[in-house]
């Protein structure tokens, strides 16, 4: 039975008074219980700054804090940053200034630019850059990001500052040679986008991975019947279990290389540090956690080749028994010499 506790929070100015588990994170007391999908997940382990959110108006990474964490805090998500169906300053600022391309880590960033543009109305563009530090984006190569930063706090000071580029919407009809307005901009810049964990069809199940914590090790044994046996967990499928269902992975590059026949769970050897060593998949992503915890595996560890003169050395382990030594590909071919 998981206890449920009283958590109030304001979100976006709204009380809320919900019951969850102590060991909620904030992030999914936002997403999951409160719907408010536009805070992202992109690592979950505080790296992306996807669910950044601002917590009594200071940029939280909402992956971090449990919920209880922060009872009683004012929240604002991206969802609150204007009233619904409109953009302020600072998101149409993104819009003018293509502060977005996929708009995935968009609402993280444009929290952690408020914030900023709240503590300080001038700030420069190294001060911009330092508060975006802890958002990553993958598509914008951020220029165009702080420009959009910049360009909202001068609208904001009252001064009149020209947009970088502009938009014209074709009235031909037709939109190559023509600047157009990208019409899922708004989406993006609300909270309004739907990204594919943003779609949880009824029985919907989560899946989690156990990983290794070793670099080369012999796997003596996997047990898995206490993870088997935590109601709410469906199936549990170890190296051994998937060979029968599964075929090796394809090789990913079709050059003439020496091949191993591997699986997407580890059978009898991990050789590398996070292989993975059993999937599961359960009703709830908290409990496939804790299924995951439940999984014993017992290791034999195997000496590490941790670079490419290790791993050529004559007396190298070998990586793959039925391989003569740990080459995969020989090639005589000088480095290319460009023209300038
Ligand atoms: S999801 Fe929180 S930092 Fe990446
Ligand atoms: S706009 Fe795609 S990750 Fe930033």
């Amino acid at each position: 039975m998981r206890e449920m506790q009283e958590l109030r929070l304001a979100v976006n100015g709204t009380p809320q008074t919900l019951a969850v588990e102590s060991r909620t994170l904030l992030v999914d007391v936002l997403r999951r219980n409160l719907n408010l999908t536009g805070t992202h997940i992109g690592c979950d382990d505080g790296r992306c700054g996807a669910c950044t959110v601002r917590v009594n108006g200071a940029p939280v990474k909402s992956c971090l804090v449990l919920a209880h964490q922060v009872d009683g805090a004012k929240i604002d998500t991206v969802e609150g940053l204007a009233p619904r169906g409109t953009l302020g300053i600072l998101q149409t600022a993104f819009k003018r200034h293509h502060g977005l391309q996929c708009g995935f880590c968009t609402p993280g960033m444009l929290m952690s630019a408020a914030a900023l543009l709240e503590r300080n109305s001038t700030p420069s563009e190294v001060e911009v850059r330092a508060a975006i530090a802890g958002n990553l984006c993958r598509c914008t190569g951020y220029q165009h990001i702080v420009e959009s930063v910049l360009s909202a706090a001068a609208e904001l000071r009252g001064e009149a500052r020209p947009a970088m580029l502009t938009h014209a919407q074709s009235d031909s009809g037709k939109s190559v040679g023509q600047n157009v307005e990208r019409v899922q901009d708004a989406r993006l810049l609300t909270g309004r986008g739907r990204f594919s964990a943003d779609v949880l069809p009824p029985g919907t199940l989560h899946a989690a991975i156990l990983r290794s914590p070793h670099a080369h090790a012999r796997i003596k044994r996997v047990d898995a019947t206490r993870a088997r046996a935590i109601p709410g967990v469906i199936e549990v499928l170890t190296g051994a279990e998937a060979q029968q269902i599964c075929k090796p992975l394809p090789p990913t590059i079709n050059i003439a290389m020496r091949m191993n026949t591997s699986y997407s769970i580890a059978v009898d050897r991990v050789r590398y540090h996070g292989e993975p060593v059993a999937a599961l998949a359960a009703i709830d992503p908290y409990l496939a956690e804790d299924a995951l915890a439940a999984i014993e595996v017992e290791y034999e560890l195997l000496p590490p080749v941790v670079d490419m003169a290790g791993a050529l050395a004559s007396n190298a382990p070998r990586l793959y028994d039925e391989w003569p030594d740990n080459r995969c590909l020989e090639s005589d071919r000088s480095p290319r010499k460009f023209d300038r």
